[in-house]
């Protein structure tokens, strides 16, 4: 059934709408530490800078920030974040931490959210932890090239999907800081619902990585399977060179083989199959072109001008049914052929063995043993680069307490997500469905029920926005018609093109069905007639009523 598929999901709409999702108010968190904790308050903009940094022409920080509800998926009522506004641009904002964050002998969280309202195409979403030295002051602000110890989160561009964890350790030799990279890091979640991204570094140098509360990845920051911090204690000695009679071929040619009697090297590969016969009606003698019989000289042909007329050639009709001309036995594979001779390898009784360099220790090694403790840190913030806008942030966490952070994603995180989650589904119908009856729907696909669930996710989307903007009318009035008045005309010519299309369609089948049922015109009646009539009908009026009056009779019995 092709159609089942669009109305299935009206359904499914329905059934959605009339669960309503019951978004609650947002309420602002307290620590009792003094750890960093950010939910974008109206006091924001006293304590995050965005930057407008120029590096050159090509590299120019354009991006807009700005703090605001989400649009997509709203979550709890009134709880804003902050988000980068700008289409294909490097975004950066930081955040001056009051006091230099230390976390010598201590743990490091680290905690944020990132809701992809659009999705992510190309772009990154991961938050660094600026070096208090050389870091972002008053003068300085913040790029690409602003000292960082930690950067984490999601980077997406195309195939590759990664949650960076990287540690910007220097390299006491060559006084050179070198980005440590997690070897093999998880994915991004790439969903328009918040997503809670927790890193943990503790003093005993093991790591984790949480993502909406879950463990994605965990080991120590000194195991060679997540991370290379230092280099190797030994390299190759460059100035070692191999031996002149160093013998590393394994294998030689036996020199004592010899290349037997009746090997022919020059014996063909193919030959004439010797058991071939010539076909018995074969004709050597045929011609396998013949001049065309039916070829008349044209009249224009003028012998002495032209010289003589010949006739065109045409295959010989004869050869069709056997071979003409000289008869030659097909090839075969010459059972002889040996090709080349060369001898046997036997093992090399000289082998030594493949040849490498002597060792000799490194001299740029150096030892790191603790590098979870990073040097001071002096701010926080988002420097990016990404295709896709309305990145949102938000309950940006950094202490040393796990406890702390998991009660922070209990309180914030959890609530909003479940009602981003519930909205999402129902705005989404059609995901649903195709998450639940995968194998159906791919026979139902069709054009007609592709257009028309084009159609009804159309109208559901008008619907579902048209409603949040209702919520918010009925909230906050006077706000809402003069930051939105675009919105309030489009929902009101939908409501009136609506009640207009439904009059209209109601109109044409009231008339449709006036016409059908209608008696034809009344004709003027003759005053005789007229009688007749009255009197006909009052005696039809009676006698239903002494029908009545008989019924009511039997049923009092
Ligand atoms: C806003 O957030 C900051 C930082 O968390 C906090 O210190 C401040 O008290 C908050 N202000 C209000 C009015 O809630
Ligand atoms: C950190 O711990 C090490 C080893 O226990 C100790 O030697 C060092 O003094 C400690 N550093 C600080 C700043 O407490
Ligand atoms: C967070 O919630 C989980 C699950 O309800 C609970 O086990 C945990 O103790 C909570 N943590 C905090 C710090 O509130």
């Amino acid at each position: 059934m092709k159609v089942s598929r669009p109305i299935i999901l009206l359904f499914l709409s329905l059934v959605s709408y009339a669960a309503d999702v019951e978004r609650k108010d947002f309420l602002p968190l307290s620590l009792e530490s003094d750890a960093f904790f950010e939910q974008f308050n109206e006091t924001w903009a006293s304590r995050w800078k965005p930057s407008h940094s120029k590096r050159d022409e090509n590299f120019v920080y354009r991006g807009e920030w700005d703090v605001e509800e989400p649009t997509v998926n709203p979550g709890l009522k009134g709880d804003k974040g902050l988000v980068a506004k700008t289409e294909a641009a490097h975004h950066a904002i930081s955040a001056r931490l009051p006091t230099p964050f230390d976390n010598t002998n201590n743990t490091l969280v680290l905690q944020y959210e990132v809701k992809l309202q659009k999705g992510l195409e190309c772009g990154g979403a991961y938050i660094k932890l600026l070096s208090q030295e050389g870091g972002v002051s008053d003068s300085v602000e913040f790029s690409n090239d602003t000292p960082y110890q930690v950067m984490f989160g999601p980077d997406k561009c195309g195939m590759s999907n990664k949650v960076h964890f990287i540690l910007r350790r220097k390299n006491p030799k060559t006084g050179e800081y070198e980005e440590k990279h997690l070897k093999v890091p998880p994915m991004a979640r790439i969903v328009k619902t918040s997503t809670l991204y927790t890193l943990i570094i503790k003093p005993n140098q093991d790591f984790e990585i949480r993502i909406n509360g879950e463990v994605a990845k965990a080991g120590s920051l000194l195991d060679s399977r997540y991370f290379d911090l230092t280099p190797p204690k030994e390299i190759d000695d460059p100035n070692d060179e191999k031996p002149a009679d160093w013998v590393d071929d394994e294998l030689i040619p036996d020199p004592n083989a010899v290349k037997p009697e009746d090997w022919d090297e020059d014996a063909p590969y193919l030959i004439p199959d010797p058991n071939a016969v010539k076909p018995e009606d074969w004709d050597e003698d045929a011609e396998a072109y013949i001049p065309d019989p039916d070829a008349v000289k044209p009249e224009y042909w003028d012998e002495e001008e032209d010289g003589e007329w010949i006739a065109p050639k045409i295959p010989n009709p004869a050869c069709e049914q056997h071979g003409c001309g000289p008869w030659s036995a097909p090839k075969i594979r010459n059972p002889d052929y040996k090709g080349k001779w060369t001898p046997e390898l036997i093992e090399n009784p000289d082998y030594k063995g493949p040849w490498s360099p002597r060792k000799i220790p490194n001299p740029e090694y150096y030892e790191d043993p603790t590098p979870s403790n990073l040097e001071p840190i002096g701010a926080l913030g988002f420097e990016l680069w990404t295709m896709t806008d309305s990145i949102m942030f938000d309950n940006i966490y950094l202490g040393h307490s796990i406890e702390e952070a998991e009660y922070i994603g209990n309180n914030t995180f959890l609530p909003k997500v479940e009602i981003e989650e519930q909205i999402a589904a129902a705005n989404a119908p059609q995901a649903k469905y195709d998450a639940e009856e995968p194998e159906k729907q791919i026979e139902e696909q069709s054009l007609v029920s592709d257009l028309l669930d084009k159609s009804v996710d159309r109208v559901l989307k008008v619907y579902a926005s048209g409603k949040a903007y209702w919520a918010d009318l009925l909230d906050d009035p006077t706000k809402t018609l003069l930051n939105r008045p675009g919105e309030a005309f489009f929902f009101a010519s939908v409501v009136v093109g609506t009640i207009t299309t439904t009059f209209a369609i109601s109109a044409t089948i009231v008339s449709i069905f006036a016409t059908l049922f209608a008696p034809s015109t009344p004709q003027p009646v003759k005053r005789s007639e007229a009688k007749e009539r009255i009197e006909s009908v009052k005696e039809k009026a009676t006698a239903s009523d002494s029908k009545v009056n008989e019924t009511e009779a039997v049923k009092r019995g």
